[in-house]
């Protein structure tokens, strides 16, 4: 099959890029905004908002499938620019769904309104809080119009080797300072690329194709206060010579200023995504063990 990953220099692009060899029966082609100076694939300069573009590049490429990682992820920006967000975040998914290729796309936890209080299934009720949320559930919403066919990862606290993330400011700040405030009363599950980037290609191996919409992250539930805890107590267990001693500090979301409302509970039910595609998922601090590893 002919596979075009969108968003290729992103976090979850660059962990598709890695894991593609393992699938020598497609063929893969990768593409984003830029094209970086050395990058190590080919990447294909295309913007997904230009919908004459994209259109054009799937059918010269005879793609069959595209696995669409491209998004506006600034969460606060998209605040202060939402029809910026929303033009990449909902109508350039449109503009794929239109292109005729089956459609692998990638959503989020800002779909919901953060207040619940158990894991979050896929038919709960929407009800983003965020410009960031408003256009990935109306990126969602126009896809399934165009594509009914399409399939959807909803992820969450996403992070990786690759890109800025909160493992890599926590490290860089945590260098920097003697104590570093984090806050403990928005929980969910911290979400290695890579895996997400497996589970994807698990729903383009399974026999079936399976359209719907499915929930991913890792297992476990943690706040970010926990999740900075253990990627200090890794980060000095596998690194002793670059020991950092910051002190953490819990805090509550009220105390740290923030632009956009964050969500209080992010946990996302994945009994779906495990039973459909017989994903054995790992543990967040087993995945990231596995990133420390890589940015060792
Ligand atoms: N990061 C998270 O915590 C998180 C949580 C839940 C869900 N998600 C979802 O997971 C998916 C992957 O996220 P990620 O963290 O890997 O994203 P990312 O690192 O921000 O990568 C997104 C890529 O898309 C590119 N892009 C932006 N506009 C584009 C356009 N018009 N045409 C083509 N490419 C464009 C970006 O380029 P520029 O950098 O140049 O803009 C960037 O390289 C997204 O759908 C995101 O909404 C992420």
């Amino acid at each position: 099959m002919n596979i075009l990953v969108t968003g290729a220099n992103g976090q979850l692009g660059n962990e598709m890029r890695l894991l593609a060899p393992q699938f020598p029966e497609h063929r893969f082609f990768f593409s984003d905004l830029f094209v970086p100076d050395n990058a190590p694939v080919r990447i294909f300069p295309l913007d997904i908002t230009c919908r004459d573009a994209l259109r054009n590049f799937v059918s010269d490429n005879s793609i069959q499938l595209v696995i669409n990682c491209a998004a506006y992820t600034n969460v606060d920006r998209a605040e202060q620019d939402e029809p910026e967000a929303r033009r990449i975040n909902a109508l350039a998914v449109e503009n794929i769904a239109l292109t005729g290729a089956r459609v692998i796309h990638i959503s989020t936890d800002y779909v919901f309104s953060g207040e619940g209080c158990c894991p979050y299934r896929e038919s709960d009720p929407v009800a983003p809080r965020t410009a960031y949320g408003r256009t990935k559930l109306e990126g969602e919403q126009l896809l399934f119009n165009a594509a009914p066919d399409a399939l959807v990862f909803r992820t969450a606290w996403l992070y990786s080797s690759f890109g800025n993330n909160f493992v890599k400011t926590m490290l860089r700040l945590g260098a920097q300072r003697d104590t570093l405030s984090v806050v403990y009363d928005q929980v969910g599950t911290p979400t290695f690329a890579a895996d997400l980037a497996a589970a994807v290609m698990a729903a383009v191996q399974v026999p079936e194709w399976h359209p719907g919409i499915y929930h991913f992250t890792n297992e476990g539930v943690c706040s970010w206060y926990d999740f900075a805890l253990e990627v200090f107590r890794q980060h000095n267990a596998l690194v002793p010579a670059d020991h950092v001693s910051c002190r953490v500090l819990p805090c509550l979301s009220s105390e740290y200023a923030s632009p956009t409302p964050r969500p209080h509970y992010s946990v996302l039910d994945k009994a779906l995504v495990k039973r459909t595609f017989n994903l054995t998922i790992p543990h967040w601090t087993d995945s990231l063990t596995r990133c420390l590893e890589l940015m060792k």
